[in-house]
């Protein structure tokens, strides 16, 4: 069984900003599942997409992959010919654990996994690029960079699966989605201090924009159409295509 997320289960005087440390890593599995609301939908639908727009001899990618579910649902998915698959991770830990994980399933396609930060990583002859809860984590200076290195490396016909937490313009709705995700939270097993605790560490860290900024962003970039595929309370993730 995969180790339980305990670390904000104790009181702390002093909550320090969240990083992808040994710590975290060690939990991560239980930590997103029982973090964000439809997880588990997002990572099995990444093979569905896989399956229907990897094209042959292009490369899949991963961006930010943490433990590599993407890149493995990915791998389940791909039916094309040709195809490897690059994930990639700055936390050491993640990228470490995550070979192992890849090393120990048995698909086919090709998988490596780069210990390097996605802002440094060409991404080249690419059909499918996931980037699952990882632009979140960029300073929002750097995101526009980001997405246009990812459509500027897209082959014709190729997508991008962009997962995130989404902040709402109208306080109301930020109210009532952010309430929500915390019951969700709670329904998942953690404490009113738990929550609490983890909410502080991610407040300077995890910087979420609204779903028009995120559009707008790929539109300028220069993909033509944007699917919001999957939403649950402030977590949404879009299919954004690059024309034929
Ligand atoms: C929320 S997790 C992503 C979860 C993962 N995509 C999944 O679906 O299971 C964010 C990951 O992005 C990584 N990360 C954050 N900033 C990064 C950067 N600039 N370059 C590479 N990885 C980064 C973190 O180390 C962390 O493992």
């Amino acid at each position: 069984m995969e180790p339980k997320d305990t670390l904000y289960l104790d009181y702390r005087e002093r909550v320090a900003d969240f990083i992808f440390d040994d710590a975290v890593a060690a939990v991560f599995d239980d930590m997103i599942r029982r973090s964000v609301p439809g997880y588990a939908t997002v990572i099995a639908m990444t093979k569905v997409f896989a399956e229907q727009y990897a094209q042959p001899d292009t490369v899949c990618y991963d961006l930010g992959c943490s433990l590599g579910a993407s890149a493995l649902a990915m791998r389940k998915g791909i039916v094309q010919p040709g195809c490897n698959i690059i994930a990639v991770d700055n936390s050491e830990s993640m990228a470490a654990r995550c070979r192992k994980i890849v090393a120990s399933d048995e698909s086919g396609v090709p998988v490596k996994v780069k210990h390097a930060d996605i802002r440094d990583v060409p991404i080249e002859k690419a059909s499918v690029v996931v980037m699952n809860f990882t632009l979140q984590f960029l300073s929002p200076e750097q995101r526009d960079a980001m997405i246009q290195k990812i459509f500027d490396g897209l082959r014709p016909g190729g997508i991008l699966l962009l997962s995130e937490k989404i902040a709402f313009e109208d306080a109301d709705k930020e109210a009532f989605e952010t309430d929500m995700h915390h019951e969700f939270k709670k329904l998942m097993g953690y404490s009113n201090l738990e929550v609490a605790q983890k909410r502080k560490s991610l407040e300077n860290v995890l910087l979420p924009e609204t779903l028009a900024a995120h559009k707008q962003r790929l539109a300028n970039a220069g993909f033509t159409k944007t699917h919001l595929w999957f939403q649950c309370f402030n977590f949404m993730s879009l299919a954004a295509f690059k024309e034929s």
